[in-house]
């Protein structure tokens, strides 16, 4: 499928910026969005050298500030759309006990997994409808199932999963597909940003073989977009994971989840509190 405009939020590392290098191909104009400028930058460089005539539009944006996503908005208020591929990646977690998260790192938390998506959706939904496209929102298999000491994000990602499929079927036949990813553990910065100071999350069961290669969600996402769908799940691991997780009874997850492993760091006494 062929856009006339691409917007990429989160495109300065992990899936972001493997959903923009995957797409350049398929556009002549992109917006890039995320706040390291440099990385955006180094971005739009590659992609123009390697595409003549692609015109790369990067935008620093701290997406968990009220006032820079407005400015985010007025800009592409400003900027011919026609058809328009929006793909909502920008995101990060906070592993550890909600009873010890840093109440700035949740509300940035909410903002850009949540408000940012659903912003950046309203402001262009209405010229979208003109001229056509689709969105591809980057939820989570943490949207399927309440996570301890990943609780918000879980809860957050279930907002985006559950946003995106209500979307789809309202815009069904309005020249619009709307498609939510959620894929398991995947290699990026992600976990990296996620993480607290003193909190371990000790060794999950299974970790290892559950990462998905980061090709294989962007392109299994574009493929599944192509067929319509309105979720995926990158990896047949991960879509069974999510099966077995959506039947599996209440009070079975409830126990499993409660025998997690799980190490606090001695020195962390707001966590050891608990
Ligand atoms: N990696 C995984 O295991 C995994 C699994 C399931 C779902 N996901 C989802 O996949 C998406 C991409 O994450 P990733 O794995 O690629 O992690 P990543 O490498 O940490 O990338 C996160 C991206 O989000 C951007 N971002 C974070 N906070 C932002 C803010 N306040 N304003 C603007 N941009 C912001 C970052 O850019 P700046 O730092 O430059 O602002 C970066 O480009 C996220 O929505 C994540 O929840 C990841």
């Amino acid at each position: 499928m062929e856009y006339d405009l691409i917007i990429v939020t989160g495109a300065s590392s992990g899936l972001g910026e493997a959903f923009a290098q995957a797409l350049a191909v398929r556009t002549s104009r992109m917006v890039l969005v995320a706040r390291r400028k440099q990385r955006l930058e180094e971005l739009a460089e590659t992609l123009s050298k390697r595409q003549a005539g692609l015109q790369v539009m990067c935008v620093p944006c701290d997406l968990a500030d009220a006032t820079q996503r407005k400015q985010l908005v007025e800009f592409l208020r400003e900027m011919p759309l026609g058809r328009t591929l929006l793909v909502n990646d920008a995101g990060l977690g906070d592993y550890g006990e909600f009873c010890s998260a840093d109440e700035e790192k949740s509300r940035r938390l909410l903002e850009v997994n949540m408000m940012a998506p659903v912003q950046l959706t309203q402001a262009l939904l209405p010229r979208m409808l003109a001229g056509g496209g689709d969105i591809v929102n980057i939820a989570s298999l943490a949207a399927d199932v309440f996570l301890p000491d990943f609780a918000l994000y879980a809860a957050s990602k279930s907002f985006l999963a559950s946003f995106s499929e209500g979307l789809n079927i309202e815009l069904r036949g309005k020249g619009i597909r709307v498609l939510a990813v959620c894929p398991g553990p995947v290699h990026t910065e992600f976990g990296r940003v996620a993480q607290r100071g003193g909190y371990d999350r000790g060794d999950m069961p299974l970790k290892k073989w559950f990462y998905t290669p980061i090709e294989t969600v962007v392109s299994g996402s574009l493929h599944a977009l192509e067929a319509g769908k309105a979720r995926y799940y990158p990896s047949t691991k991960v879509f069974l994971s999510s099966c077995i997780l959506r039947h599996t009874p209440l009070w079975v997850l409830r126990a499993v989840l409660r025998m997690r492993p799980r190490r606090v760091h001695p020195t962390d006494s707001s966590s050891s509190a608990s």
